[in-house]
């Protein structure tokens, strides 16, 4: 059982909700301005005017039009902590000073509303239990692809169902520059360069790039669908950093897109025990499945749950606009409970699952490797994989001067058994490098 038995009182209908906005970027301008240009349509659909009651910015004297001066203040706690706040909505980043700042918006008795993964993917437990123990709401729905409703759906939609997997491009620069390459036959340098000129990538690309940022989201996801903490620590991660125009052109001759996922998995052993297991690298999806299709930065997240089926939700995951408009949502629903009383439905981990290791994971492999051109070589190296246990779906060999490229797809095997195997595939004189061992995955299609 969960704590959320504190019922709290509405303010009654017709009441103003007074608005703290902590943060004033492009996600925060944004919110600013569609609440104002919108605040009929808001005080209709929350039963009372939502009211921005003050802003918190590093740097209160730069000009911001449209902004009123009095609204700016660059003491957030202050602001946090004024009694004419009942909603405080999180658009700064980072992730100690907001934790500090929603700590003590949750401690105070206000409801929350942040975009921010990295705080939520690092810190559920304590804002969990700051708002059950507050008896107010803590809303995120920006911090997994931005306007795509999947936190909402999770949460609230999926409840009466049993998710087996989750599976998701739920970051827009790192599918873009795959996309480019795929597309263009750009190399991984070339591609962020371009990301970088557009404005897809920021100046140090690194929590995309190295796959950070889909990590919080993985963890996020595998929170809700599988009831358990599932921490950013938990998440096993790997970025594209190392992904070349030739792994993409060997993908796509095989009839493969490579995607980086996030891949939130309930897992099942022999005895019927289970546990979760939770993703981020990059992997050979099909050219037939639903994610593969997804290109530039869009995101899209495949949930296969047990009564539902496959579902499939696409859209934009990152901006201004689109982020702005998950906050709004986030906006609405916790104001209606300001209004009107109660608490939406709030984190709930009553399954505990253990996390399994990622070595305990099946997939199936992609191994790109230069062998020596003799006879026997075939034979060792597939007596090598028998070895561990790991059975080959295909091996395609193109041949070089003396030397043969090797392609080798695997069926299903264990992780840790397809470490050892690269480990000792290194070892044998005959294999003169592995160039990639990228994942395959096609969920249940
Ligand atoms: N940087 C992220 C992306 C958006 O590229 O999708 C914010 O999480």
């Amino acid at each position: 059982m969960t704590s959320q038995t504190k019922i709290r009182t509405g303010k009654g209908e017709g009441e103003a909700v007074g608005i703290a906005l902590l943060g004033f970027g492009t996600v925060g301008a944004e919110v600013f301005r569609l609440l104002g240009e919108n605040a009929d349509a808001f005080a209709h659909r929350i039963g009372g005017p939502a009211e921005i009651r003050g802003v918190a910015v590093q740097n209160k004297n730069k000009l911001r039009p449209g902004v009123p001066k009095d609204l700016l203040t660059d003491d957030a706690k202050a602001l946090v902590m004024r009694d004419d706040i009942d909603l405080v909505v999180e658009v700064i980043g980072g992730i100690d000073f907001p934790r500090e700042l929603v700590l003590a918006a949750l401690n105070a008795g206000k409801s929350v509303v942040t975009a921010n993964k990295a705080l939520v993917a690092a810190h559920a437990d304590e804002l969990a239990e700051a708002a059950d123990n507050a008896g107010v709401d803590l809303y995120f729905e920006a911090a997994v692809a931005a306007a795509i409703p999947v936190v909402g759906m999770l949460r609230r939609s999926l409840a009466g169902d049993q998710i087996q997997r989750i599976s998701g491009i739920v970051n827009g620069t790192t599918n873009f520059i795959l996309d480019a390459m795929e597309s263009t036959g750009a190399s991984y340098a070339d591609a962020l360069a371009e990301a970088t000129r557009l404005g897809y990538a920021e100046a140090d690309p690194t929590a995309d790039v190295e796959g950070h940022d889909a990590a919080s989201k993985a963890a996020i996801l595998a929170s809700l669908g599988f009831h358990t903490r599932v921490t950013f620590d938990d998440v096993y991660c790997e970025g594209i950093s190392n992904i070349t125009a030739e792994d993409i052109s060997a993908a796509q001759q095989a009839g493969y897109s490579i995607k980086l996922l996030a891949i939130c998995e309930r897992l099942r052993d022999a005895e019927g025990n289970e546990s979760v297991n939770a993703r981020v690298h990059p992997t050979l999806v099909p050219k037939e499945h639903p994610l593969a299709s997804v290109s530039k930065s869009y995101n899209a997240i495949f949930v296969e749950a047990e009564a539902a089926g496959s579902l499939m939700f696409y859209g934009n995951g990152a901006g201004g606009n689109p982020t702005a408009s998950a906050v709004l949502g986030d906006v609405v629903g916790a104001s209606r409970n300001i209004v009107h009383g109660g608490r939406a439905p709030g984190e709930n981990t009553y399954a505990n699952l253990p996390i399994a290791d990622f070595g305990q994971v099946y997939t199936r492999y992609h191994i790109d490797m230069e062998v020596v051109d003799r006879t026997g070589v075939l034979s060792a190296i597939s007596a090598l994989f028998a070895k561990h246990n790991v059975s080959l779906r295909t091996v395609r060999q193109e041949d070089g001067d003396g030397i043969a490229r090797l392609i080798v797809v695997t069926h299903t095997a264990l992780e840790h058994e397809m470490q050892g195997i690269v480990e000792e595939l290194g070892q044998l004189d005959d294999v003169k490098a592995v160039h990639s061992v990228i994942r395959l995955d096609g969920g249940q299609l």
